[in-house]
């Protein structure tokens, strides 16, 4: 069974709006979960159709500590989408990942403490596979789509997801770099856990805005750089998303990622809630 795409997009800090949208209209999407950032904007770019969620809300309200990742990938998922291409500010872990280059992740250390990261509580029990927490479909056409709107991208590169809000201390940064991280970043996990939970194949472009606090002599982060950065990017973020869109086929063939719930449901269906 073919079906039409449906692109949920993630947008991190600096990532707002997004005015390639047509026929856009903000609305509300209710989830038990909680309460997601923002409501979620809906429209299309050429045919597609494109739900937008502001990771932080709009104005940045939601630091990364208190996101409901649950409720906005719930909310998402319940907007209809098939697919999630998430957009985040990173810092670099690695000399020749420099500012102002995107990064196609294709791996997560996941080091965040006490945010609710699984779907499955009370009574279902499910082992999801994150072997490959990627979508290579859409982490290629997404990679594409950067070179395409001018700028440069490192294909694969793995993510460490920190707590925060607090930025690493300089031991933290040079022991995430012998772990073998290559970007940092406050908020894909558990997004990306809940995506896969979900059946939503899920992509992540970082933009790297600093290179943290390991290099010997150099200041460390702060947010202002983080923010400059940002700045700089966002037309070239946007015009990344608009062109990923269009790129699309006209019909998404299924992902193994649409079905990746079947395989992972241990609680016997007599035992089910
Ligand atoms: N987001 C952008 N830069 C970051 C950094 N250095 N650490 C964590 N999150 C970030």
């Amino acid at each position: 069974m073919t079906k039409r795409w449906v692109i949920g997009v993630i947008g991190g800090s600096g990532l707002y709006a997004m005015h390639a949208i047509e026929d856009a209209q903000w609305i509300a999407v209710n989830s038990p979960f909680g309460t997601p950032s923002d409501a979620i904007l809906f429209g299309r770019i050429g045919e597609v159709q494109v739900c937008f969620l502001p990771r932080h809300g709009r104005g940045h309200r939601v630091s990364p500590t208190e996101l409901n990742p649950r409720a906005n990938i719930d909310a998402l998922k319940r907007a209809g989408c098939t697919d999630l291409l998430a957009i985040s500010a990173i810092g670099s872990l690695r000399e020749n990942l420099e500012p102002g280059r995107f990064v196609a992740v294709d791996q997560f250390i996941d080091r965040t403490q006490g945010r609710a990261s699984t779907f499955f509580t009370s009574g279902m029990v499910a082992h999801i596979s994150m072997a490959d927490p990627v979508c290579a479909r859409l982490s290629g056409m997404a990679a594409d789509a950067v070179e395409g709107a001018g700028g440069t991208v490192a294909r694969g590169g793995t993510y460490l997801a920190m707590e925060g809000p607090q930025f690493s201390t300089r031991a933290e940064s040079h022991m995430y770099r012998q772990w073998g991280a290559d970007v940092i970043g406050m908020t894909a996990m558990p997004e990306a856990k809940l995506a896969r939970e979900a059946e939503l194949p899920y992509a992540l472009l970082g933009m790297v805005t600093d290179y943290d606090c390991w290099r010997e002599g150099e200041a460390a982060v702060e947010v202002g750089d983080v923010i400059a950065q940002m700045h700089a990017n966002s037309a070239l973020a946007r015009a990344t998303v608009e062109r990923f869109v269009q790129s699309l086929p006209a019909t998404r063939d299924p992902s193994p990622i649409d079905t990746a719930l079947d395989n992972a449901i241990i609680t016997a269906p007599d035992a089910r809630d």
